[in-house]
C-alpha cells in the first residue's frame, strides 16, 4: 500500500512536471520521476540564458541551481562545450592571410579563459555564495590556477601559427607579479602584453576597461584578430576583434 502511495506521488509529480506550456520539443526522454529532472531543465534554461546573454547583472547563480552548475562545470559537458569554442577559433586563426609583421595580435582573458578557478568555486557553492573579495583574493594570491585545457591548446596552437598573444584581465596591477607566475606555472610561456586593470579605470565596468585597452593595441599598430573570453564584458564594447569567442560561464557575471 505504502509503495503505491509513493508510485502515485511520483506519477503526479512527473505529469505536473511534463506540463510546460508551448512544448517544442523534450529534449531528451524522461523516464520515471527523478527529483532532478525539473529543475535541472529550468537550470539549463537560466543557463542558457546566461550564456546568451540574455540574463544579464546577475549577482549570484540560483540557489535551486548549485548542484546543476556544480555538476556541468565539472562535469564533461563544460569541456566538450569549451573544446568545441576553441576547435572553431583555431579552425578561423587557421584560414586567415596574416600580416606577417608580428601585429596580429589574438586577445585573451584569464579567469576562466586562460586560468580556471574551478578549484575556488568548488570549495564556495559554485556562484551560489556572494562574491567575497577576500576569500577570492587570497585564492588567487596563491597563484595555484590550473589552465583551462582547451584554451590552453588553443593559445599553443596561435603561436604556432604566428599570432601573438595578449591576456587583458580585469585582475588589479597589484597581482601582476602572480598572475605572471601563475600563467607560466600553468603552461602560459610567453605573450606580447599582459594588461591588468590600473587604479585609472577604478569604478569603470569591464567594458569600459577593456575596450579601451584594445583601441590602445589598434593605436599601437596591433591588429585584433580573435578575442577570446568568458564573459560578454570581454567581447563587447568596441575594436572587439575580427571574430569573437565566448565561453561558457554560469558561475558569475561581470558587466
Ligand atoms: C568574506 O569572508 C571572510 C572569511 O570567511 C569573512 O570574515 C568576511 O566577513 C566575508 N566578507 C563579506 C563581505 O562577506
Ligand atoms: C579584420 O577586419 C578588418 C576591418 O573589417 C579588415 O580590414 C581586416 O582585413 C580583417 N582582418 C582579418 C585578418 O580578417
Amino acid at each position: 500500500m505504502l509503495q503505491l502511495v509513493f508510485f502515485l506521488a511520483a506519477l503526479v509529480a512527473t505529469s505536473q512536471g511534463d506540463h510546460v506550456a508551448h512544448q517544442i520539443h523534450l529534449l531528451r526522454p524522461r523516464s520515471g520521476a527523478r527529483k532532478d529532472d525539473v529543475p535541472g531543465l529550468s537550470c539549463l534554461s537560466w543557463r542558457l540564458a546566461v550564456e546568451t546573454n540574455n540574463i544579464v547583472g546577475w549577482k549570484t547563480v540560483p540557489k535551486e541551481c548549485e548542484s546543476y552548475v556544480g555538476h556541468y562545470i565539472l562535469g564533461d559537458q563544460y569541456r566538450k562545450d569549451s573544446a568545441t569554442i576553441t576547435n572553431e577559433a583555431f579552425l578561423y586563426a587557421k584560414s586567415l592571410k596574416l600580416g606577417g609583421d608580428g601585429k596580429d595580435i589574438w586577445v585573451f582573458d584569464i579567469d576562466e579563459t586562460s586560468l580556471s578557478n574551478l578549484p575556488y568555486y568548488a570549495k564556495h557553492g559554485f556562484g551560489v555564495e556572494p562574491f567575497n573579495a577576500t576569500l577570492w583574493n587570497e585564492w588567487v594570491n596563491k597563484g595555484e590556477a590550473p589552465a583551462l585545457p582547451e584554451s590552453l591548446k588553443l593559445y599553443k596552437e596561435l603561436l604556432s601559427l604566428g599570432i601573438r598573444v595578449v591576456f587583458l584581465t580585469g585582475r588589479p596591477e597589484d597581482q601582476a607579479t602572480v598572475t605572471t607566475t601563475n600563467l607560466k606555472n600553468a603552461g602560459y610561456s610567453s605573450w606580447e602584453k599582459l594588461i591588468l586593470k590600473g587604479s585609472s579605470y577604478s569604478g569603470k565596468t569591464a567594458v569600459v576597461y577593456k575596450s579601451t585597452e584594445r583601441r590602445k593595441l589598434e593605436k599601437n599598430g596591433y591588429r585584433v584578430i580573435g578575442n577570446i573570453g568568458d564573459q560578454w564584458s570581454d567581447l563587447l564594447g568596441g575594436l572587439s576583434g575580427n571574430r569573437t569567442f565566448k565561453l561558457p560561464d554560469p558561475l558569475y557575471y561581470i558587466s
